[in-house]
């Protein structure tokens, strides 16, 4: 059940942007390299996984082991060929009813922060156009231990003076929906049901809470 929301937490990909074909297709262009096939389905594995984390998870679908000298430079280039796609994003590719959102709780009073573990988060929200729509932005430069941990959103409700029973977080990943109860908020699930069954409610994208709004 959601409570009064005071303050709104949201994560960046997969709630305001759809950056996760980007990282489907360079995490793939990766494993290609190194000899085995990444499927889409492998990719919903790494939503909401820090950098680190997630090409650990592709060597394990690979099946194969590696020394940290080769992970860190596997992870560079990984992050080059994504940072690539991201110098060529702009506000068309801001997710449905996302922009729209944020701009209408803001006018109700209500704090916004991004609690994102991507390290690229600046330069995303930069290159939509939309940094001045949140108060707080907390990224995994910020942080040191990656959700389901609940740091980054704790961090978030420090930032904006906000108890934390006060917070809503907006989550696409199970880890992110796992993290905002282990930090005492409420959440709001943005995708499929049978993946984010233990959000308090879920919707399809902010778009669904333009319309009820308006309603
Ligand atoms: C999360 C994404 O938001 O950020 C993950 O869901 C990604 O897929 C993680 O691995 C880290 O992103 P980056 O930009 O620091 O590599
Ligand atoms: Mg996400």
């Amino acid at each position: 059940m959601i409570r009064e929301m005071r303050a709104a937490i949201f994560d960046l990909d997969g709630v305001i942007v759809n950056t996760a074909k980007y990282h489907y297709l360079v995490w793939k262009r990766l494993a290609n390299e190194l000899g085995f096939d990444f499927t889409q389905t492998d990719n919903e594995r790494l939503k909401g996984v820090s950098r680190t984390r997630s090409l650990e998870i592709l060597l394990e679908i690979g099946g194969l082991t590696l020394d940290d000298a080769v992970k860190s430079q596997l992870a560079k280039k990984k992050n080059d060929w994504y940072v690539d796609y991201i110098y060529h994003m702009d506000e068309s590719e801001i997710l449905p009813g996302a922009a729209e959102y944020l701009r209408a709780i803001r006018a109700k009073g209500v704090k916004t922060a991004l609690g994102s573990a991507s390290k690229n988060a600046p330069l995303i929200l930069e290159r939509l156009g939309i940094s001045s729509l949140f108060d707080v932005i907390v990224d995994g430069n910020k942080v040191s231990q990656a959700k389901p941990d609940p740091e980054v959103f704790l961090c978030a409700a420090e930032g904006l003076n906000m108890l934390p029973a006060h917070c809503v977080v907006f989550e696409d990943a199970e880890a992110g929906i796992e993290a905002a109860h282990r930090a005492g908020m409420s959440a709001v699930g943005i995708g499929k049901a049978n993946v984010l069954q233990d959000a308090d409610i879920i919707i399809s994208g902010l778009s669904e809470l333009m319309i009820l709004s308006a309603a």
